[in-house]
């Protein structure tokens, strides 16, 4: 019998929660256009100024998993702002946060600069007109979408109401001219005055360097930010180590060490299988189409597993392979994911990447990597025509076949951009013809025995 995949002995008793979030949020940073580190520098800076300011390992705890989660939001508005700049979410992103949306000129500049970039000039000044209308109630709605969203994801993990507080409310600015509320002054949490001044510093450090990142702490002093906050920020990044601290090579190993001394959350099982529906979550918010497919897959795949015969073990692998077998997609455009007609073969060698990301991002998170070969392979087929790597059937164990026809089936039962979802006999008929060849007999079968029974 084939064997199926395992997980990789991991002691998850030596493996903190911080750990495995820092890893993962290397994702996070990059659905944000913003350079690797964004999050993990954020949090060191964060953190750097609730020890200054001797806040208690409450709020410090609290702090902590805001800053590490602050940007868990970030992929729900991402088809939005695709739809409306008429370019890549990335690239919008990625200057977004160096814009004063609270200045009019500065910010349609930026917009002018930014959006249809490959579209003809009528287009692209129409397209300048509508942003620039919209403009301002946009903003808005784009971080009302991504922060509120952020909020729930650290509220389904089981954080305290202050971490969701912290992450809802980053965007506010101390004048009240922020969003999504316009909350003013004191009226905004203390922790998400930290988490919107550190965010914002990083940003212009990574960009510019520190002497920028103290200048328009300096200069959005009271405009933005808390003045005691930039205050602390700046006799930190002046005397202390700050800059020098965010260089250091094992920056993920100090921000885990700011985590307050009793109150490390150590990365049980639970909090793994937390931490993998919450990024399904983040996974299939990136585009409308993919709404829950995630959370379907890994449904699919443990009944297709459990029904198989296999073990308690590999059931709960294949959930988290199936939560997390996309999230490489993270790193796909917009542009593309939501394209309404045929990908081009530029585009289409973008998409064929992602099982290669995923399989990178899972590397490097301690306990998932004995799932990551399993998520990764998701598209390779039996007789070699699938992707990233075009193995066949000699290297693709039962777990990877399980979920390989775990994901087609939720695919085809889904609506596309490019079409509607399918009748559930046509998703059958369409399994049977690819059984044997490309997928594993063996495991459609146990497929369309959980349909016949109502179990899928
Ligand atoms: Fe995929
Ligand atoms: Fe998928």
């Amino acid at each position: 019998m084939l064997r199926a995949g395992s997980s990789e002995n991991v002691d998850v008793t030596t493996v903190r929660l911080s750990e495995v979030l820092s890893a993962l949020s290397f994702v996070l940073d990059m659905v944000e256009g913003q350079p690797e580190g964004h999050v993990l520098r954020s949090c060191f800076i964060g953190m750097t100024i609730a020890e200054r300011l001797q806040l208690s390992e409450e709020q410090r705890s609290a702090l902590f998993y805001a800053l590490l989660l602050k940007d868990a939001g970030c992929s729900s508005n991402a088809w939005k702002v695709t739809a409306l700049f008429g370019a890549d979410d990335f690239d919008v992103k990625k200057n977004v946060k160096t814009v004063n949306w609270s200045r009019l000129p500065r910010a349609l500049r930026y917009v002018a600069r930014t959006v249809s970039p490959d579209a003809a000039a009528w287009a692209r000044a129409r397209r300048f007109f509508a942003v620039g209308l919209e403009g301002p109630k946009a903003a808005r709605e784009l971080v009302k979408i991504r922060c509120e969203r952020g909020a729930e994801i650290s509220r389904q993990m089981g954080f305290p109401e202050e971490t969701a507080a912290a992450i809802r409310n980053l965007d506010e600015h101390w004048n009240g001219a922020g969003h999504p509320d316009g909350l003013r002054g004191e009226e905004i949490p203390l922790l998400a005055r930290i988490c919107g001044l550190a965010q914002t510093v990083e940003v212009f450090y990574t960009a510019f360097g520190p002497v920028r990142a103290e200048e328009i702490a300096r200069a959005r002093r009271k405009e933005w930010f808390d003045p005691t906050l930039v205050d602390v920020f700046l006799v930190e990044a002046r005397a202390g180590r700050l800059w020098e601290s965010l260089g250091e090579p094992d920056l993920a190993r100090s921000v885990s060490l700011m985590e307050p001394a009793d109150r490390i959350l150590v990365a049980t099982s639970e909090w793994l299988d937390l931490t993998a529906h919450a990024f399904a979550r983040i996974i299939d918010a990136k585009s409308p189409f993919t709404y829950r497919h995630s959370e379907g897959v890994a449904r699919a795949a443990a009944k297709m597993t459990e029904h198989m015969g296999l073990p308690a073990s590999v059931v709960h692998d294949q959930t988290r392979a199936g939560l997390l077998h996309d999230i490489g997609k993270l790193a796909i455009s917009n542009r593309i994911l939501d394209k309404p007609g045929p990908l081009t073969d530029e585009e289409f060698a973008k998409v064929k990447q992602h099982p290669r990301l995923t399989y990178e991002v899972l590397r490097r998170v301690a306990p998932f990597r004995g799932i990551a070969e399993v998520a990764a392979n998701h598209h390779e087929k039996l007789d070699g025509s699938g992707y990233q790597r075009g193995i066949s059937a000699e290297d693709l164990n039962l777990s990877s076949r399980i979920l390989a026809v775990a994901d087609v089936f939720d695919a085809l039962s889904q609506e596309r951009p490019y079409r509607p979802a399918m009748p559930m006999e046509k998703v059958l008929m369409i399994l049977k013809k690819e059984s044997g060849q490309k997928l594993s007999s063996e495991c459609v079968e146990a497929l369309e025995d959980l349909v016949s029974k109502d179990e899928l």
